[in-house]
């Protein structure tokens, strides 16, 4: 069964991914880390992000063995990201790698922007996760004060709206819900209920479909 999970920022789709993941025992890719690590690659060759043919050799080199580094955390990474992921070379580089997660016996969950529309577009179950950017800001910003680190609600609500703009207004696979998505809005959800949710929607539709009565006589 192959699960896609996409929204925007801080949306908490990454928390529920791999919740659904070890609930169902399925393997979880969150692809965001994967334009972090891009951009960490670029930046770490001295390059501009901005610069697409470095960010290009940079996705068509990446090790997926460095993608659990704790510099791809936090805002900064996420907004480098953002920006290499503008670039239509560097999503083409990302592509198989993505799609041959998704295809591994028993199935996936991938958490991203367009893993129900561009990368898993016949994924068995697409769910879209959002909430209002203020919400959004607050649980972030709720974060940041329990690392201790000093970055204002304010900043946070900014940054979040910058990379929303960035990544719902690109020309190639922007953030937009599937066709056939469910959306579930967590603004009003904690963590366990936006789980709960979930897992409602997991298995009406993997429920079989009624059989059809035969007529009679
Ligand atoms: O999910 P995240 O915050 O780790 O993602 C970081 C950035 O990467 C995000 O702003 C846009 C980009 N991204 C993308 O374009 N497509 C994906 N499937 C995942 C992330």
């Amino acid at each position: 069964m192959i699960i896609a999970i996409d929204g925007p920022a801080a949306s908490g789709k990454g928390t529920l991914a791999k919740r659904i993941a070890a609930h169902l025992s399925l393997p979880v890719l969150d692809t965001g880390l994967l334009y972090r690590a891009v951009a960490r690659d670029v930046v770490a060759k001295g390059a501009s992000l901005q610069d697409s043919a470095a960010a290009v050799a940079a996705a068509w080199s990446l090790d997926s063995a460095t993608l659990d580094d704790a510099r791809l955390r936090g805002p900064a990474a996420g907004d480098a990201a953002s920006i290499v992921a503008k670039m239509p070379r560097v999503r083409l580089a990302l592509l198989d790698y993505q799609r041959d997660f998704a295809k591994q016996p028993g199935g996936a969950v991938l958490d991203g922007r367009d893993i129900g529309t561009v990368i898993c577009p016949d994924a068995d179950i697409k769910i879209f996760v959002t909430a209002t950017s203020e919400e959004r800001a607050r649980r972030r910003h709720l974060e940041h004060q329990s690392r201790g680190e000093p970055i204002t609600y304010d900043a946070v609500l900014a940054d979040i709206r910058q990379r929303d703009e960035r990544d719902s207004n690109r020309d190639v696979a922007p953030l937009e819900a599937a066709e056939d998505a469910i959306t579930i809005d967590t603004t009003t959800l904690n963590a366990d209920a936006a789980f709960a949710a979930a897992l409602q929607v997991i298995s009406a539709k993997a429920k079989p479909p009624a059989p059809v009565a035969a007529p009679k006589g």
